[in-house]
């Protein structure tokens, strides 16, 4: 049933876009003393060996972060998540050997006053991720299903923070089930933040995603979109996308000196676009 492995993909052009923005996003929240949670629905392994195993065999980084993380000329919005996966590389100055997904991004970024949630349904990842954080006090695991646990965590006692939501689109039914989980989520905690990644493949697939975003009814929606492919019919992923329910102020502007570098970096061709819109005002 759970074919899916995260590690396959570690550090591709939708993991560099989808992370970058996650940096984003929580420094924002970081604006503030007062702490905030931050939970992920989909949380994978945590961390990612680029030197052997899945992630070799695919070489998917070697056309997303393999391409950016020793450049010098990256925008300040970016360095963040530069900082963060060099710091995952310290001591192999040479060669990219690890990736850290998001749940180790995030970690990185927060305070002794924040906390973290994970849900990850798979139980080799959800073991990696128990490992990865054992000796923190302020990260909860869970081994579920992460729309299930969303219910539960909901409104985290902080009252402030941010759930990424990133599944793996393996089952027929995501994307009812994501726009479900999200506004169920919604309803009991409106004035959270919430990311939703999806991927840009076949014609109609974001575009009936967005459909039912916007039917919940859920205002401020910004979408950020990166493509690195032109569109074709074939399910291929050429692009990956982010929409974020209540984005934080100013999340427009940095967003699109992003994207703009990210596109000239990771396009295969002069294929490539970026996109910063609101898919529902305010
Ligand atoms: C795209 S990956 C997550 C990657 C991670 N967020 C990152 O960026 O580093 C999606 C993960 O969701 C897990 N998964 C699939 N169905 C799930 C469910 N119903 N609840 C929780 N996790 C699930 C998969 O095992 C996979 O590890």
């Amino acid at each position: 049933m759970l074919s899916y492995r995260h590690a396959y993909h570690a550090g591709n052009f939708a993991d560099v876009h989808k992370h970058a923005v996650l940096t984003l996003l929580l420094e924002a929240l970081k604006a503030k003393h007062k702490g905030f949670c931050y939970i992920e629905t989909h949380a994978g392994a945590g961390r990612y060996s680029l030197a052997g195993g899945l992630s070799q065999q695919a070489s998917e980084y070697r056309r997303g972060i393999d391409l950016l993380w020793r450049c010098a000329d990256f925008p300040a919005s970016l360095a963040l998540y530069i900082d963060a996966v060099r710091c995952a590389n310290k001591g192999a100055p040479e060669r990219l050997r690890t990736y850290p997904g998001s749940p180790c991004i995030a970690h990185a970024l927060l305070r002794p006053q924040d906390s973290m949630r994970l849900a990850e349904l798979h139980p080799t990842d959800a073991q990696c991720l128990q490992t990865e954080f054992a000796a923190e006090r302020n990260v909860v695991i869970e081994q579920r299903d992460g729309y299930q646990a969303l219910q539960a965590w909901l409104p985290p006692s902080e009252r402030r923070g941010l759930v990424l939501l990133d599944p793996a689109y393996e089952r027929k039914d995501e994307r009812q089930r994501l726009v479900q989980g999200v506004l169920d989520a919604y309803r009991r905690w409106p004035t959270g933040i919430y990311a939703l990644w999806y991927p840009l493949r076949e014609r109609g697939f974001a575009e009936s995603l967005q459909r039912a975003l916007s039917a919940t009814g859920i205002r401020r929606i910004l979408v950020a979109e990166l493509s690195v492919r032109a569109p074709s019919a074939s399910r291929a992923m050429k692009g990956s996308a982010l929409a974020v329910i209540n984005p934080p102020w100013r999340l427009e502007q940095a967003l699109e000196p992003l994207l703009s570098w990210l596109c000239t970096r990771l396009a295969a061709d002069d294929a490539g676009r970026w996109r910063v819109h609101w898919l529902v005002p305010e």
